[in-house]
């Protein structure tokens, strides 16, 4: 049950811009054990990870119940509604491709920064916001100023592929929030539904994801939806030449055809995956070799290049193969270049703790 009468002094969607300072004695009165735990990692897995001081464990002293909290609440939200398990994956995907994954995709617009929420990836499409604002209030009731809000969006995005079926793996925790918003990193970062295969590929790379990353991730397409806007050239006029897109299913364009018109309808919602678009598989896989994958940017990596032509059959073919590949990927990406030392803001901790022991 959600508290009612707390009052939500540090929201994902508008931070203060100190750190608050009432977290910092108790914090370094820890100072040992923290260091022990980031040296000692035992359970990690991940070099990269430890590299970038994020663990697992971070928080198993400081709000030992966050991913018991985060998970309920993730499980009422699935069982409402199982979009939202898309809906936060997207998010968190969207924060990461944004200067690591700092929870700025949460942030507002201020009187100086414009918000990420009106880049065109995120513009009436990027939803879920009210999910982690139940999950931070739930949070900061049981831990107040601890929680980062981009490691809530991590820890929330793994519970909903689990909700919906999927592979769960350890997130590991310790980002810190960023205190400003990129609306052009959000633009120029996120990959586009009309991006070449190449292009997709060149700005995964530039987060530090390959080419496998892209064809695991893209499994994310398993779950959630799609507005028709996002795939409308496919069905008309693919190429410039007014003909459809010849790698799309004849039967499957023309059922689209019927609710997404060559004009208006803009913001009908499609399932990503039209044969169990609330359940987490390789079914997306299957689709694609069957031509039946719903954005262009899902069909390319079937018909633009035989090394993801080669993954893409590869997990078609096995669940667990994906799964395992896919868990590994997000990890990845979760732990690329997250805020350290004195930037931005983690819950109430005291900057550049944590980085000194690594
Ligand atoms: C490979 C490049 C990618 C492109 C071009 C792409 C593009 C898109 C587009 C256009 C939509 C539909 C948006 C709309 O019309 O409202 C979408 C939905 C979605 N994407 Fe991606 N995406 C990519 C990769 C990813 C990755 C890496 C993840 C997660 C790790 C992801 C997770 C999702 C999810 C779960 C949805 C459904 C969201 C919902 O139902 O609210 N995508 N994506």
């Amino acid at each position: 049950m959600l508290p009612t009468l707390y009052k939500n002094r540090y929201p994902c969607n508008a931070r203060h811009t100190s750190t608050p300072p009432d977290m910092a004695l108790p914090l370094l009165s820890l100072l040992p054990l923290f260091s022990l735990l980031v040296l000692s990692s035992p359970s990690i897995g991940h070099s990269a990870a430890a590299a970038s001081s994020l663990h697992p464990n971070f928080y198993a002293h400081s709000c030992p119940t966050v991913e018991k909290i985060v998970n309920s609440v993730m499980a009422e939200a699935v069982s409402e509604n199982p979009r939202w398990a898309a809906s936060i994956l997207r998010l968190h995907f969207h924060d990461c491709f944004v200067k690591g994954c700092d929870g700025s995709v949460l942030l507002d617009s201020s009187g100086v920064f414009l918000s990420e929420k009106r880049s065109n990836p995120n513009r009436d499409s990027a939803r879920g916001f009210e999910i982690v604002d139940k999950i931070k209030l739930a949070v900061e009731a049981a831990c107040p100023e601890t929680v980062s809000c981009a490691d809530i969006l991590a820890l929330a995005a793994r519970d909903g592929v689990v909700l919906t079926g999927g592979p769960g793996w350890e997130v590991p925790l310790g980002r810190r929030d960023s205190l400003t918003p990129s609306l052009n990193d959000s633009n120029n970062n996120i990959p586009a539904p009309t991006n070449t295969l190449n292009t997709i590929i060149t700005k995964f790379n530039r987060q530090g994801l390959d080419v496998v990353d892209v064809v695991a991730l893209s499994g994310s397409h398993t779950i959630g939806k799609s507005r028709c806007a996002s795939f409308r050239q496919r069905l008309y006029n693919q190429t410039g030449d007014g003909k459809p897109d010849e790698t799309l299913d004849l039967g499957y364009a023309a059922k689209l055809r019927t609710r997404c018109p060559r004009t208006g309808g803009d913001q009908t919602i499609f399932s990503l995956d039209l044969v169990s678009p609330n359940r987490f598989d390789n079914q997306y896989y299957k689709n694609i070799v069957a031509k039946k994958g719903l954005l262009n940017s899902d069909e390319e990596l079937y018909t633009a290049s035989q090394v993801t032509r080669d993954l893409v059959e590869k997990y078609s073919v096995s669940n667990d193969v994906f799964f395992e590949q896919f868990a590994k990927s997000m990890v990845k990406m979760g732990i690329y270049r997250p805020l350290r030392g004195h930037k931005g803001k983690l819950g109430g901790f005291v900057g550049g703790l944590i980085i000194k022991h690594v």
